[in-house]
């Protein structure tokens, strides 16, 4: 350590001395000797429990020396531009001691040497959408911001995109819808490559595919060691199984190798009902019949929202409905646009760039933000019941100044559990045996700290509430899904005894350390 340190004075002095381009010939000249001497330094000093308080400034001066204009520090543009690209205030107010925007992953290698000798703690940004203080950003410590990886490469046959890990969804959706092709990833515009696909990926075309996480051939991934490596089911089967739902607990990913296939214009759009019983009540029984005949059509998909809506001061319900291929009112989604009397309609053809830039209109950030999730089996009277839940425990609270709480439905139908077998399987621990199911998410903002307490009270009320009745009913199922979950909630223990314990040994194989969950503490920890 006081090798290092020793070391980083005097390059340091010789920084001050000399201008940028000439710092810049120093460094990449001796790049390797740094690698080394940091790799040793960092294998020697990672059994030191303590963290150097000073970590954390030495960590960006140095990276900021090594990789000039890679690094910011606060009240600079450059990082004040990075912290306005969270969607969560809750993330947007956390303030590292400098913010680390790699061009490439030899930058990343070096930070993730750089952390450990220097016992920084740090966080990974890819796009932010992480709810919660500390999942991509953190206080005091390095963020690594993924944002210029951002590439986006077809092959030449078209039938893998290589996509950096730091691209918003709109980037890789708008190079490929012009090439009539797609891949699976997130519904919304601004989230990253990043979380959605570590955590699972929910996609329009699901059905047809799987979720994100069964359609990455290949991972190219920083390792704690500082190694960069590519990881597919043929090179690594062991860590590509972990990364299939592994969060941020098995490296640093800079590039995401994806399965593409032919894509064009797809039916979509919403069908928005003021809320009453029976409408209420028929279409929650489409969500569990849509369930049932799933696999005569895997082109149908649905999200099914109830929200209360302040300026109507009523409850409204909206169907976003979605069929892959450019045919309006597919028979497989008839029970969602059959209940009469909607206040407003957009049903129509469109492409996915379009469509995800219109979910990220009614998804706006700059609030306080929570999501908390549930799953339950394929029942057409347990929606109800969690649909009461959620109107009990939010109508007491709903001058809560600029709330807008929300409920979710989702289908997890057999058709999209099959694809979680592919390669092995992925690590979320279900199988065609327990599907169908219904993801449940309540997604809630607001904006004012005064009223944190009540919003987060009523939250984990509506949690224990609906798995209580779930499992009363014989409908409960432990699954809690990652990229939906609030901290607090169990991610890892509900993939299931097995799959936790493979998760465990991949680890300890891989990173017998614990960097990325000693050294990173925010998100979903596998222990
Ligand atoms: C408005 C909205 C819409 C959503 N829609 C969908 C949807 O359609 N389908 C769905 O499945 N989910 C959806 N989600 C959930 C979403 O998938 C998660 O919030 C996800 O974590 C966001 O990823 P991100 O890269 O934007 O977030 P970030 O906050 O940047 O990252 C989330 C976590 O992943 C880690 N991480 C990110 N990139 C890397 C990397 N390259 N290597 C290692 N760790 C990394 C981060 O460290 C962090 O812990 C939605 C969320 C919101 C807020
Ligand atoms: C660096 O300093 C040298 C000598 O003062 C000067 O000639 C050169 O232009 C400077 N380079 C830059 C990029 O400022
Ligand atoms: C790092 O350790 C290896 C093996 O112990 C040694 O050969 C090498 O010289 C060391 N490198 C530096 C820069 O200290
Ligand atoms: C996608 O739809 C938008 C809006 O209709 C349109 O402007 C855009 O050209 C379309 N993109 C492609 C590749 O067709
Ligand atoms: C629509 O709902 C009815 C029951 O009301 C059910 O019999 C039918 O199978 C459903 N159709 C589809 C396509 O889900
Ligand atoms: C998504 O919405 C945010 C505001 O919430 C906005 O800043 C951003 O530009 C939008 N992105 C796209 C692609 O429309
Ligand atoms: C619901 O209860 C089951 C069984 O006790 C548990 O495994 C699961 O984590 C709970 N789910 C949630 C969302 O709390
Ligand atoms: C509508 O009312 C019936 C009869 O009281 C009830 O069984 C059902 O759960 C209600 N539906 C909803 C969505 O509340």
């Amino acid at each position: 350590m006081r090798h290092l340190l020793l070391l980083l004075g005097v390059l340091g002095l010789e920084v001050a001395a000399q201008n940028g381009t000439l710092t810049i010939g120093i460094v990449s000249s001796q790049i390797d000797d740094f690698l080394q001497l940091i790799q040793n330094e960092s294998l020697a000093n990672r059994d030191t429990s303590s963290r150097q308080p000073s970590g954390c400034a030495l960590a960006c001066s140095f990276l900021n020396f090594a990789l000039r204009g890679q690094v910011s520090f606060p009240e600079s543009t450059v990082y004040e531009y990075q912290e306005s690209r969270y969607w969560s205030v809750f993330q947007a107010t956390d303030t590292p001691t400098c913010r680390f925007a790699p061009i490439d992953p030899l930058g990343v290698s070096l930070a993730v040497l750089t952390v450990q000798v220097t016992q920084c703690e740090f966080a990974v940004k890819s796009g932010g959408h992480g709810m919660f203080s500390g999942a991509s950003n953190i206080d005091g410590g390095l963020t690594i911001d993924l944002l210029k990886l951002n590439q986006v490469t077809v092959s030449a046959d078209q039938t893998q995109t290589s996509v950096g890990s730091g691209n918003r969804w709109v980037d890789v959706y708008s190079a490929l819808d012009l090439k009539g092709l797609s891949v699976i990833g997130g519904r919304v515009a601004d989230i990253g490559v990043g979380g959605l696909t570590l955590g699972g990926g929910m996609s329009f075309f699901s059905g047809r595919y799987g979720w994100a996480c069964d359609n990455v051939n290949t991972y190219e991934v920083v390792f704690a060691d500082g190694s960069i490596r590519e990881v597919s089911y043929s090179t690594y089967p062991d860590l590509y199984f972990a990364l299939r739902g592994g969060g941020n607990n098995f490296g640093i990913v800079t590039r995401f190798d994806l399965l593409t296939f032919p894509q064009g214009d797809l039916w979509a759009g919403s069908q928005t009902y003021l809320y009453s019983n029976e409408t209420a009540s028929a279409l929650n029984d489409a969500v569990y019949w849509l369930n049932v005949n799933a696999p005569s059509d895997p082109f149908g998909q649905v999200i099914l929202a109830y929200a209360y809506v302040q300026s109507f001061g009523a409850w409204a319900m909206s169907a976003d409905l979605q069929y892959g291929k450019p045919v309006a009112y597919p028979p497989i989604l008839s029970n969602f646009t059959k209940p009469p009397g909607a206040i407003a309609t957009d049903l129509g053809i469109t492409n996915l760039t379009a469509l995800t830039v219109s979910f990220n209109d009614t998804n706006p950030g700059g609030f306080r933000e929570t999501y908390w999730t549930l799953t339950v089996k394929n029942s057409p009277t347990i929606l109800n019941d969690l649909l009461n839940i959620f109107i009990d425990e939010i109508n007491p609270i709903n001058t809560v100044a600029n709330m807008t709480p929300a409920i979710v439905f989702q289908p997890l139908t057999n058709n999209i559990i099959s694809h979680f077998s592919r390669n092995g399987g992925n690590a979320l621990g279900i199988t065609t045996a327990d599907g169908p199911l219904i993801l449940v998410n309540i997604a809630i903002s607001w904006s004012s700290a005064n009223d944190d307490a009540k919003v987060f009270g009523a939250a984990s009320s509506f949690i224990s509430r609906s798995n209580t009745t779930a499992y009363s009913q014989g409908v409960g199922f432990p699954f809690v899904y990652q990229n939906y979950a609030a901290l607090q909630q169990p991610v890892f223990e509900n993939y299931g005894q097995k799959n936790l314990a493979k998760l465990r040994a991949v680890s300890e194989k891989y990173d017998p350390f614990s960097v990325w969950q000693k050294l990173q503490p925010g998100y979903f920890k596998i222990f």
